[in-house]
């Protein structure tokens, strides 16, 4: 048995957690027009935890993110980070957005560099961290460029080593692979798992791919069609397996059929709601 459901909610859990989400909801706008993006919602995760969220389009994952960011208050209950509410963005936070959020007025390197800076790392020290992730996505070869140069598969990964220069205690990652080829996807995958393994970091990752969940979550949560609520979550027990061929395995087939089957309920749902809205 490589996935058994569990409660999101925490119970024992909560005791050591770094995160905790809190009968989190979210409401877009007043009136006629309000939009409920996020139903009440609750999730822990402890120091060292994968938690990979899938869902519907439109069902809120974004949102989430962002108000554990700190970019977005919620509209009732809270978020929590090593006990204390959340009340706006912070350098322990790394966050990696859905679409580029890179300072085109900067080159690649000061890009990444950028946080490091503004916390007072000095220059040179900065620099060299920076080359080294950048090395790291297989961009060193454009520290110079500006992001307008680069594809956006490539400004995804200039992100990803941005979010990595600070060492950030939890990473906060919006689809950060989505823009990928297949091949690039893959190595970072593995790239990920190896920088998460060794600094032990806390990790919130939204993805569509259930096999890009499978292979990196030590936790899964399948969100609802909106207002999005925890539908189910599971222990993922793949992203221990030392076999680079784990995606191949009859378990992990079951696996994802089973949640592919949640998915599929969930984003037929989604798509009804909108050819309603
Ligand atoms: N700033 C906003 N103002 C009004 N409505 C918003 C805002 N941001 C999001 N929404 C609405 O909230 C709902 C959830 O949006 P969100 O971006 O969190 O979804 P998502 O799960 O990330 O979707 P996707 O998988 O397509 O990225 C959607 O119905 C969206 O229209
Ligand atoms: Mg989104």
């Amino acid at each position: 048995m490589q996935i058994e459901a569990i409660d999101m909610a925490g119970g024992a859990r909560r005791d050591h957690a770094k995160l905790v989400v809190e009968g989190l909801s979210k409401t877009f706008g007043t009136g006629p027009e309000a939009v409920l993006a996020l139903a009440p919602l609750d999730i822990t995760l402890e120091r060292g935890d994968f938690l990979c969220v899938v869902g519907p389009s439109g069902c809120g994952k974004t949102t989430l993110l962002n108000v554990v960011a700190g970019f977005e208050r919620p509209t009732s209950g809270r978020a929590l980070l090593d006990g204390r509410p959340i009340t706006g963005p912070g350098a322990e936070r790394g966050v990696v957005f859905q679409q580029g959020a890179l300072f085109n007025w900067m080159t690649v390197l000061e890009n990444v560099a950028f946080g490091p800076r503004s916390c007072g790392v000095p220059a040179a020290k900065a620099r060299e961290s920076a080359r080294r992730l950048l090395a790291l996505v297989g961009l060193e070869a454009f520290a110079s460029k500006y992001p307008y140069q680069l594809s956006g598969g490539m400004q995804q990964r200039v992100g990803i080593a941005r979010a990595l220069a600070n060492e950030p205690e939890i990473l906060l990652m919006d689809e950060p692979f989505a823009a990928l080829d297949q091949q690039t996807r893959e190595l970072l995958q593995e790239e990920i798992r190896g920088i998460w393994r060794r600094t032990g970091s806390t990790v919130l990752w939204i993805t569509h791919s259930i096999e890009e969940a499978l292979f990196l979550a030590t936790h899964i949560v399948v969100m609802s069609a909106r207002p999005g609520r925890v539908k189910a979550a599971f222990r993922s027990h793949f992203s221990a397996d030392p076999d680079p061929l784990v995606a191949a395995t009859p378990a992990f087939s079951a696996a994802k059929r089973q949640i592919l089957a949640l998915l599929r309920a969930e984003s037929q749902r989604a798509q009804h709601l909108e050819s309603q809205a």
